[in-house]
C-alpha cells in the first residue's frame, strides 16, 4: 500500500517536471499521506516521519520534530512549527516560546510539562521562523492528525492562528475564536494565542490566562 502510494507520489512528480515545473506551490491530493495510512503506533510514526521528505521544509532541517510527552495524555497542545533551537534538538517549544509554555503549563494548569503531549502542525522548521505554506501544512497535517488519534486526548489547545486553521480549516482571526472551546468529535478544541504572539504582545497574556482557565475547568468537569 505504501509502495503503491509512494510510486503514485514520484509518478505525479515526474509529470509535473516533464511539463516544465521545477517547483510547485500546490498540493496535488496524492501528495498527501491519507493517515487511515499512517501506523497506530507512536514510535512507528515518529520513524516515518523522520524520514519524510514530502515537502521542501526537509531539505533545510536539522532535526525532525515529531513531538514529545505522555503518549496518553488527555491535553494535547498544538503550535505552529519548530524554531531554531527545537531544529537542532528535536524537541517542541524548548526555546523562549516554549519557557512560557511550559509555565503556562505547570503554573496555571497545576500539571508537569511531562504529562502532557506536544506537537506542532508541521514537523522541520520553516526557514527565518516564517509561517508554513499551505501545501507545507497541508502536506504534513495528516501526521499530526494520527498523531491526535493515537494519543486520543479529550482536550487539544491549539496555539496561535496557523494551529487552529488546520485543526479546524477556519480563517477565522484567532482574537475572535480563542477561548471559545469547539467539539471536534473525539475530542474538545480549545483555540489560545500563540506563546510567541504573548512574548510579544504581553497585554494578551491576561486572555491566554483565562482560555487556560476554560481548560483547567474542561478538565476538572470530565474527572
Ligand atoms: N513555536 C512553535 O509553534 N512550535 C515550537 O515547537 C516552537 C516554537
Amino acid at each position: 500500500m505504501k509502495n503503491l502510494h509512494n510510486a503514485l507520489l514520484l509518478k505525479q512528480l515526474y509529470l509535473l517536471k516533464a511539463a516544465g515545473q521545477r517547483y510547485t506551490d500546490i498540493t496535488p491530493s496524492d501528495l498527501q499521506e491519507d493517515p487511515a495510512d499512517l501506523p497506530d503506533d507512536l514510535e512507528a510514526l515518529r520513524k516515518i516521519v523522520e524520514g519524510c521528505h514530502l515537502c521542501d521544509l526537509s531539505k533545510n532541517r536539522h532535526k525532525v520534530v515529531f513531538g514529545e510527552g505522555n503518549p496518553h495524555a488527555e491535553l494535547m497542545f498544538v503550535g505552529e512549527g519548530p524554531g531554531a533551537t527545537e531544529d537542532s534538538t528535536g524537541r517542541p517549544f524548548v526555546g523562549r516560546a516554549g519557557e512560557l509554555l511550559t509555565k503556562m503549563i505547570e503554573r496555571v494548569l497545576l500539571i508537569p510539562r511531562s504529562q502532557v503531549y506536544i506537537a506542532n502542525v508541521v514537523k522541520c522548521r520553516p526557514p527565518g521562523n516564517r509561517v508554513p505554506t499551505p501545501t507545507e501544512a497541508l502536506t504534513c497535517r495528516p501526521y499530526l492528525l494520527k498523531q491526535i488519534e493515537i494519543v486520543s486526548p479529550r482536550i487539544v489547545v491549539s496555539l496561535g492562528s496557523t494551529a487552529y486553521r488546520y485543526l479546524t480549516n477556519d480563517d477565522s482571526p484567532i482574537g475572535r475564536v480563542r477561548g471559545h472551546p469547539i467539539a471536534m468529535g473525539r475530542y474538545t478544541l480549545v483555540p489560545t494565542f500563540h506563546p510567541s504572539y504573548l512574548l510579544r504582545n504581553p497585554s494578551a497574556k491576561k486572555e491566554a490566562y483565562h482560555d487556560l482557565l476554560t481548560v483547567k475547568s474542561l478538565m476538572e468537569a470530565h474527572k
